[in-house]
């Protein structure tokens, strides 16, 4: 796949070239692929040269048989009225030059009758013998003995060009392999070898580092379009924190820039330190220690391990600690508290339960409107499990917001603009559900209210014992 965008030029620092181009891993693999094709060209030039051996021995082996026969049958024709005819004896001589070979022919008591001129020239071990019988009675015998020439010549001569074939297979198939092989290696490690120069760099703190003008396959390619799409979530993520760490900074600057000149005034006297005006510091006050205690919610989720005090507890009993410590707050946005809590007792530890609860109930007045309803349920599912869930009739999270509410940070368009907030609330229910074995699910319709669920697995000792909750 080609990824476009901008070349990048080469990172200081970067290897020098290495012969053929490949680098160690990529010499390795040249030599294996190599290995391999003539581990199998050989293993194939040698079973089949074996078995084409065995073939044409076969063949020439038949072949001389059917000589020495045709021979014996010739000296055969050559014996008349219990006598041999010599001169007739020739076209065994004959017959067996013919082939290449050289024959003699003896009488039945062992004397030599006809012999080819070149017949001691012949070695005595390709020779056959066969008895000349005419009329039912054993006459004499034929010996016929094989020699370089005739057949075994043409072998020879098909032997030699089958071997050159071979040789020029070989060595095209070698040049082949050699080629084929570094083109692949070359393919398999410039990804990787780009990749390492990039890693490097973002190492060095390069955050701009992006490898975008690369072709890579398969999974090299999905390992190049992985290091681009963590360099941009980790870029993404640093420039949410420092947002907010800017954000809360100015958010901080307002409340203590008042409560300075409020405190200084009444020091100086200008102002009285009525009940009316130390409330209103006291409200700023309260705005700068909600700021820090969203700053230290984030650092708590943050940390790898958030430490939890486990025992039995109610749900729903922690459900209506929550619902009360907010009662007055959902008066004041005029928003209807239901509550529907049935008893259902879990392992959690209460206080970050209380917590999660506080956050979803906190989030549903947040973005319901004046008039509207939030329902609270604890129930245990038809699955065995236990679940809280946050019911509201407020605006909803678009479909393409909803995968993203609980990353760090993120807060919804439409949400921005109805009230504040930090965008960490989710990210924290989440983290906390987790740690407790706990789900968080989120479905909602834009425009009519979203029901946010923790399911949290029912102890099965508990559930057997129906043990009593706190
Ligand atoms: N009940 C809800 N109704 C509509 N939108 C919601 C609801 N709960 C969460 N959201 C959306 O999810 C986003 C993330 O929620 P989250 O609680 O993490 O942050 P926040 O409420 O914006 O800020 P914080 O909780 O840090 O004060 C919200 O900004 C909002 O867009
Ligand atoms: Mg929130």
């Amino acid at each position: 796949m080609k990824r476009s965008g901008p070349a990048r030029p080469a990172r200081p620092g970067r290897a020098p070239r290495p012969a053929l181009g490949v680098g160690k891993l990529g010499r390795r693999l040249i030599v294996a692929f190599i290995g391999v094709v003539l581990a199998t060209l050989l293993l194939y030039i040698l079973v089949a040269t074996m078995d084409t051996n065995r073939d044409i021995d076969h063949f020439v082996r038949g072949q001389e048989n059917a000589v020495a026969s045709t021979a014996a049958m010739a000296a055969g024709t050559a014996f008349h009225g219990g006598r041999w005819n010599l001169a007739d004896l020739k076209t065994v001589t004959d017959t067996a030059a013919i082939a290449g070979a050289g024959a003699e022919v003896l009488d039945s008591g062992g004397t030599v009758l006809a012999k080819s001129p070149d017949y001691a020239r012949f070695p005595a071990t390709t020779q056959i013998g066969r008895p000349v019988v005419t009329r039912g009675s054993h006459v004499g015998f034929v010996r016929v003995r094989f020699g370089p020439g005739g057949l075994r010549a043409a072998v020879g001569r098909l032997d030699a060009q089958r071997f050159r074939a071979r040789i020029l297979a070989f060595l095209v198939a070698l040049a082949l392999a050699i080629v084929v092989s570094v083109y692949a290696a070359r393919r398999i490690v410039a990804p990787l070898e780009r990749l390492l120069i990039a890693v490097r760099a973002r190492g060095a703190g390069d955050r701009q580092v992006r490898i975008t003008d690369l072709r890579a396959v398969g999974e090299l390619g999905e390992l190049v379009d992985a290091f681009n799409a963590a360099a941009d979530e980790v870029d993404q993520r640093d420039r949410a924190q420092r947002a907010l760490v800017a954000n809360t900074a100015h958010e901080l600057r307002t409340p203590v820039a008042v409560l300075q000149a409020g405190t200084e005034s009444m020091v100086d006297g200008v102002t009285e330190p009525t009940q009316e005006n130390l409330a209103s510091l006291h409200d700023e006050v309260m705005r700068l220690s909600q700021r820090l205690d969203d700053l230290q919610a984030l650092a708590r989720a943050n940390s790898a391990t958030i430490r939890l005090t486990v025992a039995h507890e109610n749900l729903a009993a922690i459900a209506r600690d929550a619902a009360s410590r907010l009662a007055d707050v959902y008066g004041a946005g005029d928003v209807r508290l239901q509550l529907d809590l049935e008893p259902v007792t879990i392992s959690c530890d209460y206080q970050r339960t209380l917590e999660m609860i506080t956050n979803l109930m906190t989030n549903a007045l947040k973005y319901t409107r004046r008039g509207g309803t939030v329902t609270v349920e604890t129930r245990q599912t038809d699955q065995g499990d236990a679940c809280v869930r946050v019911i509201d009739t407020g605006i909803g999270i678009p479909a393409d917001e909803l995968p993203r509410v609980t990353e760090r940070f993120f807060r919804g368009a439409g949400s921005s603009a109805m009230a504040s907030g930090s965008g960490i609330g989710l990210t924290i229910v989440d983290e906390l559900a987790r740690a407790q074995r706990g789900k968080l699910d989120i479905t909602s319709r834009p425009g009519s209210g979203t029901q946010v669920t923790i399911t949290f697995p029912l102890d099965p000792a508990l559930a057997a014992a129906g043990a009593p909750a706190r």
